[in-house]
């Protein structure tokens, strides 16, 4: 029997490629740039399997252009870039990759917030430029950690994740979701949960762990901002578009908010011309908080697995979609 066809849309992990190829005919799209629109809708033709990432576009267009296709494997716990609605009413399972990345993440979250708070980026630029001249007692300040409030906006797996690292800190949390947790994680991890406007008034470092929706496109704007201590650093290893980048950067540039540190913009990548780059007091990666090792191997493995499964016509573990083996 044929073996069924799969386009992978970058290179991954060869241990996973080595997966895949045991099952199926591979074609793995080879450049660091995703698939032009019109290539990838080509190289779907006639797939079986597609494995995807947030950078790709897969909606009803892509499905129609690919009618074979019966399974979706997304290597991100995110997957906005997924029509949902349209891969379910096609009865094609969307596979993901949740968990594996939660504390990989939050350990980035929490070295961003470090990193904003004692300056480290400006100050290694500042050895590198040659500025280093001596020491000074008034050079580089920047707040304390130890025993700051932290406000943690999104309590799920990520956010809980960033309070248990803030305990060696001594930090009191603050936080704000759309459902509260069990008293007994509230007493464990010293978090109190409040309305957002009172996480956003009384917190030291504000952290933002929420999902992206339509509820939380731009949470963070002018107002939020202005509620903030002059002195707080906001911390984004969640979506972009939570955050107003405009408003941040005014809030940035005027001092009313004390520093931002961002693995995550909007758009995506950040234009080069774009004024937030141009600040001292904000840090930004190109959304790389899951890249340890360890984890990108383990979502390289665990998409494949996804992959696999819905090749095999069987039910994946990780399936964003499961209502669709009821049918
Ligand atoms: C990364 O942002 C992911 O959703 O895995």
């Amino acid at each position: 029997m044929a073996k069924p066809k799969v386009f992978v849309a970058r290179q991954i992990f060869q241990e996973a490629l080595d997966m895949i190829a045991a099952e199926a005919e591979v074609e793995v799209w080879p450049d660091e740039l995703p698939p032009p629109r019109d290539v990838l809708l080509q190289k779907v033709a006639d797939v079986d399997g597609l494995l995807s990432l947030l950078t790709d576009k897969v909606d009803g267009g892509l499905m129609d252009a690919a009618p074979k296709l019966r399974v979706i494997s997304q290597i991100a716990v995110g997957y906005e870039n997924i029509d949902m609605k349209e891969a379910t009413r096609r009865g094609i399972p969307v596979g993901y990759t949740p968990g594996v990345l939660t504390r990989t993440t939050a350990d980035m979250a929490f070295a961003l917030l470090m990193a904003a708070a004692r300056r480290l980026v400006e100050g290694a630029e500042a050895v590198k430029a040659g500025k280093w001249k001596t020491w000074h007692p008034l050079h580089f300040l920047g707040p304390d950690i130890h025993g700051a409030t932290l406000g943690i906006l999104g309590m799920g797996r990520i956010g809980l994740e960033m309070a248990k690292r803030a305990q060696g800190f001594e930090m009191p949390i603050l936080y704000n979701d759309v459902i509260r947790r069990p008293k007994e994680e509230e007493e464990q991890y010293h978090m109190r949960f409040e309305s957002l406007d009172t996480v956003l008034k009384e917190s030291d470092f504000i952290s933002v762990h929420v999902n992206l929706t339509p509820d939380t496109y731009h949470l963070i704007s002018d107002q939020e901002l202005d509620l903030m201590k002059p002195t707080v650093v906001l911390v984004n290893a969640a979506r972009g578009p939570v955050i107003d980048p405009k408003a941040l950067y005014r809030a940035l540039k005027n001092k009313s908010i004390g520093a931002a540190a961002l693995d995550v913009t909007e758009p995506e990548p950040i234009a080069i011309d774009d004024p937030l780059l141009t600040l001292d007091n904000c840090i930004i990666v190109p959304h790389i908080a899951s890249a340890s090792v360890a984890t990108r191997l383990r979502m390289s493995t665990m998409a494949a697995e996804n992959l696999i499964a819905g090749l095999r016509g069987e039910k994946m573990v990780n399936c964003v979609n499961p209502e669709v083996y009821q049918r």
